[in-house]
């Protein structure tokens, strides 16, 4: 028994920021952004939103489309490092606004690959026999963790929230394997140092620079490339399926010349390659299941094809998952 996707759905803030936008806050430029990262735009969070609203509205679209009901629910596993409270976790307030109980309900804290992680959590759960049904969520809100003056982190990240139920299944759809690796030697390659995501960019109070996002963007840009290559090939060897037969590669959309290098390295032509990171930006954990919603969407995975998704982010953590849809 194996599990499967069978729907998804994502919520963003209100806002969004442009690359000009974020020229009144710092000397960039949408020129610089573009042309080193890819992006033009990025969801922020402003005073009175949630993450959890907007993850449980994510969450919502994503059961609605399944015809589950969330009472029906085994447990709710999601990626995150943005709990708006050291506790409760993210993954219980999802489950208030989603007034059900009774059911586990955790995070999984591994930054950029928390949803890579948690899918891989619920897959091993459900092969295992303890859940048939299962809420899988990726929620972040970077936005309120960097420090608005820092021109090398501020312009990559941007928040929202991507879910997917996942129910049992026999027969050969579904996950086919995953991989999951980290590195806590490279810990101090990308970190935040306290909690919570109520600093948003247009509260009165911010976060100085020393609990902000702090990032060694090259030295990090080189091992993402490399291991999210390295990864690639590994779970689809155990898989037993060619890096050609992927129809499409769905990467974590931090930087578009990562995803663009790795792609070539793999030798994977770009309209096998899903972006978004032009409208979205770096949503960390978010990032793999709102670019999956869109590719769905957009009618890019088809019944029987095969999708790999893949990311790296703090920890460092990086991982993948290989499904036949
Ligand atoms: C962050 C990143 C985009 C920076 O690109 P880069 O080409 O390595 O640029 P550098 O950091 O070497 O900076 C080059 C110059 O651009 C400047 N610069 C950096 N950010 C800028 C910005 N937003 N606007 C304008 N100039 C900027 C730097 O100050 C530097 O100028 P200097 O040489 O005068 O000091 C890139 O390293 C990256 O994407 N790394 C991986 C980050 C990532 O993926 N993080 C999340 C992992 S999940």
């Amino acid at each position: 028994m194996g599990s499967r996707i069978v729907a998804t759905g994502r919520a963003v803030p209100l806002t969004a920021l442009t690359n000009k936008d974020l020229e009144r806050y710092m000397d960039t430029s949408d020129q610089w952004i573009r042309s080193r990262t890819g992006i033009g735009s990025r969801y922020a969070m402003r005073q009175g939103e949630s993450l959890a609203d907007i993850a449980t509205d994510a969450g919502r679209t994503a059961l609605e489309r399944a015809g589950v009901k969330p009472g029906d629910l085994d447990a709710i596993i999601v990626g995150t490092v943005s709990s708006e409270y050291a506790f409760p976790s993210l993954a219980c307030q999802i489950q208030s606004g989603l007034s059900i109980s009774s059911i586990p309900a955790f995070d999984v804290a591994a930054a950029c690959s928390g949803f890579v992680y948690a899918l891989q959590i619920a897959d091993a759960q459900m092969r295992a026999g303890d859940f048939k049904r299962v809420l899988v969520v990726g929620a972040d809100a970077l936005s309120t963790m960097v420090d608005w003056t820092d021109r090398r982190t501020a312009v990559l990240f941007g928040d929202g929230a991507g879910a997917c139920v996942m129910v049992t299944e026999p027969g050969n759809r579904g996950v086919l394997s995953s991989l999951l690796r980290s590195g806590g030697e490279y810990w101090n390659l990308l970190s935040v140092r306290s909690t919570g995501t109520r600093s948003t960019i247009d509260s009165e109070v911010r976060r100085c620079a020393d609990d902000a996002i702090q990032m060694k963007g090259p030295e990090l840009f080189k091992i993402a490339v490399r291991s999210m290559e390295e990864i690639s090939r590994l779970v689809a060897e155990r898989a037993g399926v060619k890096l050609e037969e992927i129809d499409l590669f769905v990467p974590h959309q931090a930087n578009m010349r990562i995803i663009s290098a790795v792609a070539e390295r793999l030798g994977l032509p770009p309209e096998k390659v899903f972006t978004n990171i032009e409208r979205y930006g770096n949503t960390s954990a978010a990032s793999v299941p709102i670019a999956l919603d869109e590719a769905l969407e957009q009618g890019r995975i088809h019944d029987g094809d095969i999708v790999m998704l893949n990311a790296c982010g703090g920890g460092l953590t990086w991982g993948a998952n290989l499904i036949r849809w």
